[in-house]
């Protein structure tokens, strides 16, 4: 079988989000570990089991949290619990299933990083996923794993849960260090990072939910445990939310490495009944489309980005042969314009003029020089703007144009002549 079931493992366990029944499989055993543990010897942990971030960029944690300064100022741990990117939702069943896991893992992130205070920052509309995470914090910090001198050690962390109010924007870790701190959510001008000056200026450890929810299993098991599941660069399992034209779309953990094919045929079913997969998207929809044959390749963080896409968020979004390509452009143009925070030029101005653009083409209006534009303009996004929202509009646009530009011309002749034929009908519609 190639699921392989580590962070989900128990999710069959009634209950599992209480705290009596997580400790009873073993729960915050790593967290009595780690308060034993120096804080270095926690950060060496955590680097050498080579764990990368599972929010998107797949940078090394335990690096990351390296680069928090030491010394006495106030530090402070954020997860990104705000999951808005198109497609993925795997972040949302681990909070649900198992919040005592992330609450865990981000107090043991907390000794490792130096920092006391901790949020969670979720997306407004996982009320239930809020109230579930708030349930299991009251229960944590009543058994003495939350507060002050943590299990009788040095160790202090308080947590609290912030809910967010609706906007991909603030999934982008520095517009929500704004919006945490009561600020409209726009992403901030770096250097310096997070881990220099974050929120309230303090230095600041920023990980997904996924990311740290590995972290008790690492301390509880070994690095070298966790470097034996998937592969050398691309360690650990991977939650991957598959989602479009399949028949079984859900939440399926996997080990990185394993054939992109396995989990798009094998266990979320392939394309319905009579259709065959036209492209997908490895990481989110903010990832570059491949082909169908890209499906061979390793599921892990660089086989996606040797082919030119990336792993992104492990959200696979499949695309069948029934949908036109220029529709598809269009709901990811239009998704990243709405949700565009207007702070830089490139960005505000270019999803808008994409998304007007994509109009003219699938009215008929363009030109097949207008696809030339589109491809040129979609470049001089990527890599100047503020945050990589543009850029995760125009890169799998660039890669749509790119694999599918005869159906982008074909589909603008076909709408001039439904167009010609509309105008030609008229006036006889009108005379009779
Ligand atoms: C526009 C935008 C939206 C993002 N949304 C999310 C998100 O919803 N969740 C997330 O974990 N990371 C998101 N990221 C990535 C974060 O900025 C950051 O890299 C991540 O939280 C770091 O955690 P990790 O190292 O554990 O992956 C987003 C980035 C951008 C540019």
């Amino acid at each position: 079988m190639i699921e392989h079931r580590v962070l989900t493992e128990h999710f069959d366990t009634p209950d599992l989000h209480r705290l009596e029944v997580y400790e009873s499989i073993g729960g915050y055993t790593a967290l009595r570990k780690a308060v034993a543990m120096a804080p270095e010897d926690l950060l060496s942990e955590l680097e050498a089991s080579g764990l990368r971030g599972r929010g998107g960029a797949g940078f090394s944690m335990g690096k990351k949290a390296s680069f928090i300064p030491m010394g006495t100022m106030d530090k402070f741990l954020c997860c990104n619990a705000d999951e808005s990117e198109p497609g993925t939702f795997k972040d949302r069943l681990l909070m649900q299933r198992n919040p005592h896991r992330l609450i865990e893992g981000m107090i043991i992130a907390a000794r490792a990083a130096g920092a006391n205070k901790a949020f969670i920052y979720i997306r407004g509309e996982y009320e239930l996923q809020a109230d579930i995470l708030d349930a299991a914090l009251a229960e944590a910090r009543a058994k003495g794993y939350l507060g002050e001198s943590i299990l009788g050690s040095d160790h202090q962390c308080d947590l609290v849960v912030h809910r967010g109010a609706g906007a991909y924007i603030c999934g982008e870790e520095s517009a929500l260090l704004d919006s945490l701190e009561g600020k409209r959510g726009n992403p901030r001008l770096k250097p310096p990072f997070p881990a220099n000056q974050g929120l309230y200026q303090g230095p600041t450890l920023i990980n997904n939910v996924e990311t740290l929810c590995n972290v008790p299993l690492i301390v509880d098991r070994g690095a070298d445990w966790f470097r034996t599941l998937g592969t050398e660069k691309s360690t650990g399992t991977k939650l991957v939310s598959v989602s479009g034209n399949v028949r079984r779309p859900g939440n399926y953990e996997v080990e990185l490495g394993v054939p992109a094919r396995e989990i798009v045929e094998g266990l979320a079913g392939g394309a319905p009944e009579g259709q065959t997969i036209k492209c997908w998207f490895p990481g989110g929809s903010s990832a570059p489309i491949l082909l169908p044959e890209h499906l061979d390749l390793p599921y892990d963080f660089e086989n996606m980005a040797e082919a030119g896409s990336m792993l992104g968020s492990a959200a696979i979004i499949v695309v069948d042969d029934s949908q036109p390509i220029v529709e598809v452009a269009m709901a990811i143009a239009k998704f990243y314009h709405h949700e565009s925070c207007g702070k830089c030029v490139p960005c505000r101005e270019g999803t808008s003029w994409t998304v007007k653009m994509l109009d003219r083409i699938d009215s008929g209006e363009a030109t097949p020089m207008d696809i030339e534009i589109l491809a040129s303009v979609q470049e001089q996004i990527v890599g100047n703007c503020l945050c990589v929202l543009g850029d995760s509009m125009a890169m799998p646009i660039a890669s749509m144009v790119k694999h599918f530009r005869p159906e982008f011309e074909a589909h603008i002749e076909q709408a001039r002549r439904a167009a010609d034929r509309e105008a030609i009908a008229a006036p006889v519609e009108e005379a009779a």
